[in-house]
């Protein structure tokens, strides 16, 4: 067990939310919310119902609620709608029109602000350019940019003319994003020369040309100047993209789409090596993203909102973009690093913009810490009121530096568990409502419902550990894998006969009816809150010539949560560092950056059972200096456990 869920066992501290922000929140008391989740799970019709017709801008009413069960559920048939009016054009005729949408800063120091006005011109430019470039209504667009207001534009141009997006972070490599077009087969791929990130130039354009040599269905591609770098434009296929903006029209209506119209597919890990292209699509997705940021955010309209999240993971969309937007907040879209051009720049950023809502991950945290309290120290942090976290289980010891040293002592934190499956937050305090216990993400939102159960699917007692399940639907939930829909019932639904949303994750409910998330039990890795699957390293692993068999397992690390421990059967007599070497490189070139090896073990042989089968345990202990205890009894040549420790 790690130490971080050896000390979530023991923590049993309380943090009651302030009094002046209890009394200004929007949900204010446990018996409004034990109001609205009862009703969530009593009568989800009329509970999500209400919230369609209320907070939802419709061109075309719907006609039912929810139709069908799990995992088929099918929302608010017969409506028409368009997330992008949701973000943009609904605000237009309110006070909000010339209000801050996004304010950007970029690493090198530029800042750019685009008002909801601005931001909904640049969106109608850019779906005319779609329109232009022969996008339809149902293609899929491939979006591979730096963290610049031009993706949100693009996703949302996209949005506006029925495009289905799918954005790929720029750590991942031309394999990757070659695979996830043939795969979502994109017509159209949007990206930039480069991005900044520690004052270097990432190149992005490039990585694109080398996967285009692999994906037969894309035919053009639009490239956004943001660095300068040298590049190269291919005749009849690349496009700069201030040259089709030039003379676009900025009138371009939203197009009316079902309430079920694909919105994105985001391409995640999962225990399997090819990823999946979790799909979202409309009316519902906007739904929950509005709510659960309006419930968990408690924005106020005055309120400077920054989620540090990279637009290429799940919690960018919905909380840099679609549930901010929809909510007419401004939110605050940075594009580097934490610590350039020094450790302070995050609560530099603060400061500067008075940012009141702060939404980061544990592994930024952990980051901090290590950098030392005097950056925080050295700026005005007096502006945030709310402060949250997101990605994997945040250890008390980090829960309490970011409440006393960012948080002063008097902001809420709401640690928010979710998915890119889930679409949104299910699982977090509600700042205004909920005591916190650090470690614990707490309650279920309005309209979730939750259980632990175990293998059988029957569900525990308090504090047992089992499998978190989710036992009815909700909105936002994912409504496939792209073109793989077996996958999908396979991968989520079939361990409990289509009863319950099987999530991954281990957790445990406490005697308060509070969650703490144990970690995945498949075999997905949380490195530094992204996921990673360790089929997919292991696959990149033996495509080397140099590979006879490999192993991929986690182990905990103390920034990155989880850090990456490869054992690898070397073919034949080779000098090791050097193959180590090429072997992290390989790796970053066929996944990308984020998956780099922490550690690379060779071994003449793997533990397997008598059956061939890897014994995996045995090899976390190994890789994280454990002791093991468990039964080897079936290990079927005992001598390789004692080679195994020796080599670490
Ligand atoms: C983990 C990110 C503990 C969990 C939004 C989940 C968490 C996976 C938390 C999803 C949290 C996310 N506490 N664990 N607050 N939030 N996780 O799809 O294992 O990138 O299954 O979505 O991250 O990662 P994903």
């Amino acid at each position: 067990m790690s130490d971080a869920i050896e000390s979530i066992l023991q923590e049993d501290r309380k943090f009651v939310p302030p009094a002046e922000f209890t009394a200004n929140a929007l949900i204010s008391s446990e018996e409004q919310y034990q109001q609205m989740w009862q009703l969530g799970k009593d009568d989800p019709e009329k509970f999500w119902g209400d919230l369609a017709k209320e907070e939802l801008e419709w061109f075309q009413p719907f006609d039912s609620v929810m139709e069908g069960d799990m995992p088929d559920t099918k929302w608010f048939q017969g409506g028409k709608i368009n997330a992008s009016y949701q973000c943009l054009d609904q605000h237009l005729t309110t006070w909000r029109k010339n209000k801050a949408a996004l304010i950007w800063e970029g690493e090198p120091g530029e800042t750019r602000t685009l008002t909801y006005q601005e931001l909904h011109r640049e969106v109608c430019k850019f779906a005319s350019v779609l329109d232009q470039l022969g996008v339809e209504k149902g293609d899929r667009v491939t979006i591979y940019m730096p963290m610049i207001p031009e993706l949100a534009i693009a996703m949302l141009a996209c949005a506006r003319v029925g495009a289905t997006h799918s954005i790929i972070f720029g750590g991942f490599s031309a394999d990757a994003i070659s695979d996830r077009n043939n795969d979502a087969q994109s017509k159209l791929v949007i990206t930039a020369d480069g991005g900044w990130r520690r004052g270097k130039e990432i190149a992005l354009k490039s990585t694109v040309d080398e996967s285009l040599e692999k994906s037969s269905s894309v035919e053009k591609v639009v490239v956004v100047r943001r660095t300068g770098g040298d590049i190269e434009m291919v005749p009849d296929r690349d496009y700069w993209w201030h040259d089709l903006m030039e003379n676009a029209s900025a009138d371009r209506e939203a197009t009316p789409l079902d309430s079920e119209h694909p919105l994105f597919i985001l391409y995640t890990s999962g225990s399997t090596g090819k990823p999946k292209g979790v799909l979202h699509t409309t009316a519902g997705y906007m739904l929950g993203t509005k709510m659960s940021s309006k419930w968990v955010f408690d924005y106020k309209d005055e309120d400077t909102y920054w989620c540090t999240a990279d637009i290429g993971w799940v919690t960018g969309h919905s909380y840099i973009i679609y549930g901010p937007l929809a909510n007419g907040v401004t939110s605050v879209m940075y594009e580097g690093a934490p610590n350039w051009p020094d450790e302070g720049r995050f609560w530099e950023v603060v400061e500067k913009y008075r940012v009141n809502i702060f939404y980061t991950a544990p592994t930024a945290i952990r980051a901090f810490i290590k950098w030392g309290d005097q950056w925080p120290q050295k700026y005005d942090l007096s502006s945030l009121r709310l402060l949250g976290s997101v990605g994997e289980p945040i250890n008390p010891e980090a829960w309490m530096w970011y409440h006393k040293l960012i948080g002063g002592e008097r902001c809420p934190i709401v640690d928010t568990w979710w998915q890119t499956e889930t679409g949104g937050i299910m699982i977090s305090p509600l700042p205004g409502v909920t005591p916190a216990k650090p470690g614990s993400c707490t309650k279920p939102l309005p309209g979730v419902v939750p259980a632990i159960v175990n293998e059988e699917g029957k569900e525990l007692e308090a504090n047992q550990g089992g499998l978190l399940v989710m036992t009815q639907p909700w909105p936002h939930m994912l409504r496939t894998l792209y073109g793989d829909h077996e996958r999908f019932i396979e991968t989520y639904f079939s361990k409990f006969d289509g009863k319950y949303y099987f999530a991954g994750d281990g957790a445990r409910k406490d005697e308060d009816g509070y969650y703490w998330i144990m970690g995945r039990v498949d075999d997905v890795l949380n490195v530094s809150g992204h996921r990673l699957s360790t089929m997919e390293i292991e696959s990149a692993l033996v495509s080397h010539d140099l590979v006879a068999e490999a192993a991929v397992v986690g182990y905990p690390h103390d920034l990155k949560g989880e850090g990456i421990c490869c054992f690898v059967i070397p073919k034949g007599d080779i000098p090791i560092d050097e193959v180590k070497n090429t072997l992290i490189k390989h790796v970053r070139h066929q996944i990308g950056a984020i998956a780099t090896p922490d550690q690379i073990r060779f071994t003449p042989a793997l533990p397997k059972t008598r059956s061939g089968k890897i014994m995996r345990r045995l090899l976390k202990d190994i890789a994280a200096g454990r002791e093991n205890n468990q039964d080897t009894s079936t290990l079927e040549d005992q001598s390789i456990l004692e080679k195994l420790r020796q080599e670490g």
